[in-house]
């Protein structure tokens, strides 16, 4: 072995036909698509079959497809009641959904991995909107089948019809965001299957994964900081009040791109109706990116940090009216997507993942029996 590369930077150790990224001149490619085309024309459904069987469906497999979907919505009593069980807790919306994909999931495999993976995306946004409206002391709403993937979610989440121009936005941000490489959460789920797992503990141990602040806990602190900002009128001091003391800042920076990420002008573009006749929020939300990436270059003058993916996230959701709460798992809700995508496409040719480490601990230790320690 030659040295540890502690990121796995530059590593490539799975060939994929889902997503593919060019760092340098911020381009992301879905399932063939430009990112720009796919995310503002499918719906999610188109998506994910587009990512399941590499290829759109025409119009009678989209309705077979999106019935087959619905179909599996549902989440049983039991699972409600672990839910129930984590919003009286007031546990984080990531916990509700690790506890909740695994319970939703728990004793239905039917030995199909394609089946499972889409009963697993199916009941993602039953879950998150079950514990939702849990937490506001609501009893849950039962999935429509007559909605889509993305509007069943908002009417599970509110009980009420969502407006089209609420679905189409965050029909957008699903399909941004639903595979992006071999980014942290989605090696977790390969990884998990490559040990011929089964897809729901991949889905499970990738949720895990995904909670984190650098990967895809950043949108509510980006909120919470916006706010803030736009409450202060002084966005330069707010950022060098930050940087001074050491922090990052959310929404900024990437393992990949050195150029502002393509999703985030998708879903910038996305947002700024949402804040049409509104106060002023939006503009400041825009500034507040320029004034951040000139002081990054100032503070960080040898890495390029541009804005990613998470920083319009925040300004999306919260336009479509997602409960800042729920950022994390709604990225979760369109990633599972990814997630599954992946697995079968690791099971289609697997090898284990297995890769090494360099010891760097004591050897030829001599045991001490516990008396004379
Ligand atoms: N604000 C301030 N400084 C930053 C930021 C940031 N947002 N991002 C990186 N830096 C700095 C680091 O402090 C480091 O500086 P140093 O060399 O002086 O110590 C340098 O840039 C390199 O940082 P790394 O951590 O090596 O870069 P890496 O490629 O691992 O980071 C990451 C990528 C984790 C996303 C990082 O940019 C970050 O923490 N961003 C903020 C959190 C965030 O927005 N997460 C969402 C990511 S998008 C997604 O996963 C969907």
């Amino acid at each position: 072995m030659t040295g540890v590369n502690r990121g796995l930077d530059g590593v490539a150790v799975a060939e994929t036909r889902l997503s593919m990224m060019d760092g340098e001149a911020g381009e992301l490619t879905i399932g063939g698509f430009p990112v720009e085309e796919l995310a503002d024309n499918a719906t999610f459904e188109e998506t994910l079959h587009l990512l399941f069987y590499d290829r759109l469906p025409d119009a009678e497999e989209l309705s077979e497809f999106r019935a087959d979907l619905a179909a599996r919505r549902e989440v049983s009593e039991e699972v409600l009641a672990v839910l129930q069980r984590a919003a009286d807790e007031e546990k984080p919306g990531m916990d509700a959904l690790r506890v909740g994909a695994a319970a939703a999931n728990l004793g239905t495999e039917d030995g199909d991995p394609e089946s499972d993976a889409l009963r697993v995306v199916a009941t993602f946004p039953t879950i998150v909107a079950a514990y939702w409206r849990y937490r506001e002391g609501n009893d849950p709403i039962a999935p429509d089948p007559d909605l889509g993937h993305a509007a069943n979610y908002l009417y599970m989440l509110t009980g009420e019809r969502p407006d089209e121009s609420a679905v189409r936005g965050l029909e957008t941000y699903l399909n941004a965001v639903v595979d992006h490489g071999l980014n942290a959460s989605t090696f977790t789920a390969r990884v998990v299957v490559s040990t011929e797992s089964d897809v729901v503990s991949a889905a499970t141990a990738a949720v895990g994964t995904l909670k984190g602040p650098l990967h895809g806990g950043a949108p509510g602190p980006v909120l919470d900081m916006l706010k803030d900002v736009h409450e202060s009128g002084d966005p330069e001091a707010y950022v060098r009040e930050k940087l001074d003391a050491g922090e990052r800042l959310m929404g900024f920076g990437h393992r990949i791109y050195r150029v502002r990420d393509p999703r985030a002008s998708v879903l910038s573009s996305a947002a700024e109706q949402f804040y049409d006749g509104d106060d002023d929020f939006f503009e400041t939300i825009d500034d507040f990116e320029d004034v951040v990436v000139d002081l990054l270059s100032e503070y960080k003058p040898d890495r390029e940090l541009a804005t990613n993916v998470e920083f319009y996230t925040a300004a999306l959701l919260y336009g479509v009216g997602v409960p800042q709460e729920l950022f994390p798992a709604t990225f979760g809700v369109s990633r599972v997507g990814g997630w599954m995508a992946h697995a079968l496409e690791q099971l289609e040719n697997n090898r284990l993942i297995r890769p090494e480490s360099e010891y760097v601990g004591e050897t030829n230790r001599s045991w001490t029996p516990l008396a004379e320690r």
